[in-house]
């Protein structure tokens, strides 16, 4: 073989189609979710949306930005909600406009639990979580960033409430139109606050054992498969991650039993942040995350500091099916066609990723963009 035919052989293994449930992705490129903060009033996804997400279109699957699922959900100013009929109409626009252009689109189902400010919940209230834990950090409020504070701890009678929030967000989201919702478990978030023996110092069963850490968790799935079907429904998670303050004394049994227990709902796909959030891939005493990936039964997404190289190498060895960029899809809004070219990548601007206008949210150029200016 020569080297040319070699790296073409290589290359097959990111655009090689494959199916996700009932739907036919061209490639194995997937947008990661990703927080840009530039929701209205009202916590309504911005006009703007519709174009950001639709010149992304060409992604094999795009999973939108994480989206409360209820004002208590929420944990940050200008992240969009999806719990009243404005959000479903905005969202719907921005559903259509991508399906015009052929894509394919899931939304993020996401409880921010602690990570949270009274200034930002309603009535002021205290955050919610398993525990009153305060977690180290800070939280972005009106105020700009705000010491987080000790949340409330949820009494047992209110977690059926939760799960009816993530049903009812669920629900608004097939409303919405998009293919399907991922169910956010990851980055010291609500259901990963209850997974992790840090935050979760509960005694009734929400608590203690991996069984009990893993319920809340589990009746969240069940409920939205119940709205969705599990072959348009995934998980994300993120067990060696530190993000949001937390972590457990022994991970590796915690997330290979919730894996084992989602395999009875026959997901569409696990997402798997490996290593720290936006962070180093290699976590000292980590446990091998290719364990989850062989007890899962379904397609396996790895994310988290993905160039083209790693990628490939990561498919060609089946140790996933399909990998989520988040960083390069801020700023390359053609990044399938990139890496099909071997063009180079823009570097994201730091100073716009978060909040803000069209400035570096729907100004980042195509190769076409760059080929007119020449
Ligand atoms: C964020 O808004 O900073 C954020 C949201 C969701 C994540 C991680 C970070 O999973």
């Amino acid at each position: 073989m020569t080297k040319e035919t070699s790296n073409a052989a290589i290359d097959d293994y990111l655009f090689e189609p494959v199916q996700l449930g009932p739907l036919s992705l061209p490639n194995r490129i997937v947008m990661a979710p990703l927080t840009r903060s530039r929701a209205k009033e009202g916590d309504v996804p911005s006009e703007l949306a519709i174009e950001y997400y639709s010149q992304r279109a060409s992604a094999g699957l795009i999973i939108a930005e994480a989206t409360q699922i209820s004002p208590q959900g929420k944990g940050y100013v200008f992240t969009p909600g999806i719990y009243n009929d404005e959000q479903v109409k905005a969202w719907r626009r921005i559903t259509d406009a991508v399906h015009d252009k052929g894509g394919r689109m899931y939304l993020q189902l996401w409880h921010v639990g602690r990570i949270s400010h009274p200034s930002i919940q309603p009535d002021n209230a205290l955050p919610v979580a398993p525990s009153a834990v305060k977690p180290e950090g800070q939280a972005f409020t009106n105020d700009g960033f705000v010491p987080l504070v000790t949340p409330r701890a949820l009494e047992t009678s209110e977690l059926p409430g939760i799960v009816e929030q993530y049903r009812t967000a669920a629900q608004n989201a097939k409303t919405a139109g998009f293919d399907g919702v991922e169910i956010h478990a990851a980055n010291g978030y609500l259901l990963d606050q209850f997974l992790r023996d840090k935050t979760n110092r509960r005694t009734d069963q929400y608590g203690g054992s991996i069984e009990n850490r893993a319920r809340l968790l589990l009746e969240v799935a069940d409920a939205v498969v119940g709205v969705w079907g599990g072959d348009r429904v995934g998980v994300r998670i993120s067990p060696l991650s530190s993000f949001g303050d937390i972590s457990d004394t022994n991970p590796e049994p915690l997330y290979t039993y919730v894996v084992e227990k989602i395999n009875a709902l026959k997901l569409a796909y696990l997402h798997v942040i490996e290593g720290e959030t936006g962070g180093t891939r290699d976590v000292p005493g980590a446990f091998d995350l290719q364990v989850l990936r062989r007890a899962f039964d379904g397609l396996f997404m790895a994310n988290n500091g993905y160039d083209k190289a790693l990628a490939q190498s990561t498919l060609a060895t089946k140790r996933a099916d399909l990998i989520a960029f988040g960083r390069p899809y801020i700023s390359n809004p053609d990044l399938v066609e990139r890496l099909k070219a071997g063009a180079a990548l823009t570097e994201p601007d730091q100073a716009t990723m978060y909040g803000g206008d069209a400035k570096g949210y729907i100004d980042y150029p195509s190769m076409s963009d760059e080929a007119a200016v020449r």
